[in-house]
């Protein structure tokens, strides 16, 4: 069995379809949830599914150490982030070669870096009068949104698109995907 750690900082829709995927899988299940957002509503997927979920200080001391602590009382074998807004520490990512994931509501390499996060990436999509965005779900290195790409999906933006209808757009393509690329990864990789 493997064992997956998703952190997210936001809603926790991912999570929580990443969750429902792989409730029943018999190679691959969630075992820990990470946030560093005391409200954040990652926190009750994690207590609706029965989840055990470690919320962070933002202290860079406490991400580290805790992170890494948790992750292997726990026997974590791949992390997947899912909207987590901290920076991912060279340890952590040194500890994990290739087996931390992110999704990025964007097709990299525009429109990610550092505040490139939610609304503001379908913003500047909108403002640069795209007409294709999409999803980009890499690997994670030291760089913000520059580890090597492992799969993109697009959606057509329209001029009348808003950045709230764009970022619906998107969502769906995250719900669509995001799951069956981490089955895809594990299952063939690790
Ligand atoms: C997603 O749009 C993802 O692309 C980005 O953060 C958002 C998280 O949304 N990295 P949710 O918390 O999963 O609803």
């Amino acid at each position: 069995m493997k064992r997956i750690a998703i952190f997210g900082s936001g809603r926790g829709s991912n999570a929580k379809n990443i969750i429902e995927y792989f409730k029943f899988h018999k190679n691959i299940s969630i075992k820990l949830m990470v946030t560093n957002k005391s409200g954040a509503g990652i926190i009750t997927v994690g207590k609706e599914n029965k989840i055990p979920t470690l919320i962070i200080e933002d202290h860079k001391q406490d991400l580290n150490d805790k992170i890494l602590k948790t992750l292997t009382e726990n026997l974590i074998d791949f992390v997947v982030l899912a909207g987590f807004l901290l920076k991912i520490p060279s340890t952590l990512i040194n500890k994990f070669p290739n087996c931390i994931i992110n999704i990025h509501p964007a097709l990299l390499p525009k429109y990610g870096g550092k505040g490139m996060y939610g609304i503001n990436v379908h913003k500047a999509v909108l403002k640069n009068n795209e007409t294709v965005s999409g999803i980009t779900i890499h690997f994670v290195n030291e760089d913000y949104d520059k580890g090597e790409i492992i799969f993109q999906a697009k959606c057509s933006v329209l001029p009348n698109d808003s950045p709230k209808l764009l970022s619906k757009k998107i969502q769906k393509l995250e719900h669509q995907f995001y799951p069956i690329i981490i089955e895809k990864l594990i299952t063939n990789e690790h």
